[in-house]
């Protein structure tokens, strides 16, 4: 079955957030894998609390709370490093594969992230990838997994949900996503298993580059 428009997530998903790691590693010799690895997750769990909390913030500042949070929780002294990391958030790299499949899927694309725009147009903008949309969660106040985030590409990109290909590395944004009603590609480059909330996506493949042979199939 394919579909009229693909929604992808950014963060994760076409971008590295990892890339930071050399970064961090720079900054902070011996501990760059772990601080990248606390800073993604503080991150996301930022969004989760602020959303239930309902207070919103925009992206580029959960993700510099994040960062204070995780050098604190390290011993990391990063006042001195902070605009520096922030500053990788504008130039991730983008996952290998990522270039050659985009090419290949002409249907209407669009971007549907938690990033707020000041991180995230910069980043798009940066790597060269052309997109039909690029939308943020930032002018709805709220961020994934809530539903009326994935509603939003239905009404910009005025497709039906059922023909609408969402793609997220992020398993609790795929699901999500299929809980919405979208057709789910998840993609699991590290063979994680499935998070158990009663859904599944609807192909699950390795990485970017199978997401052609998965949609025109
Ligand atoms: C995104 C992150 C959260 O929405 O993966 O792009």
């Amino acid at each position: 079955m394919t579909v009229d428009a693909l929604v992808f997530d950014a963060y994760g998903t076409l971008y590295d957030v990892h890339s930071v790691i050399r970064r961090c590693e720079t900054c902070f010799p011996g501990k760059g894998t772990q601080l990248s690895q606390l800073w993604r997750a503080k991150q996301l769990e930022y969004t989760w609390q602020r959303s239930l909390m309902q207070r919103y913030v925009p992206f580029s500042q959960v993700t510099r709370e994040a960062l204070t949070y995780s050098c604190a929780a390290l011993g990391l002294s990063h006042r001195e490093h902070e605009e520096a990391l922030m500053a990788e958030y504008l130039h991730l790299a983008p996952f290998p594969e990522v270039p050659a499949a985009l090419e290949r899927l002409k249907m209407k694309r669009a971007i549907l992230s938690n990033g707020s725009p000041d991180l995230l147009d910069p980043l798009v903008h940066n790597s060269g990838f052309k997109f039909d949309a690029v939308l943020s969660v930032d002018e709805l106040k709220i961020f994934k997994p809530a539903p009326q985030v994935y509603e939003l590409a239905v009404k910009r990109l005025n497709v039906p949900k059922a023909r609408i290909g969402f793609v997220s590395s992020n398993c609790w944004d795929a699901l999500g996503a299929k809980s919405f009603g979208f057709r789910v590609y998840w993609i699991n480059r590290s063979g994680a298993p499935l998070d158990q909330l009663g859904f599944t996506p609807d192909e699950q493949i390795k990485s970017v580059a199978h997401l052609p042979n998965a949609v025109l199939r």
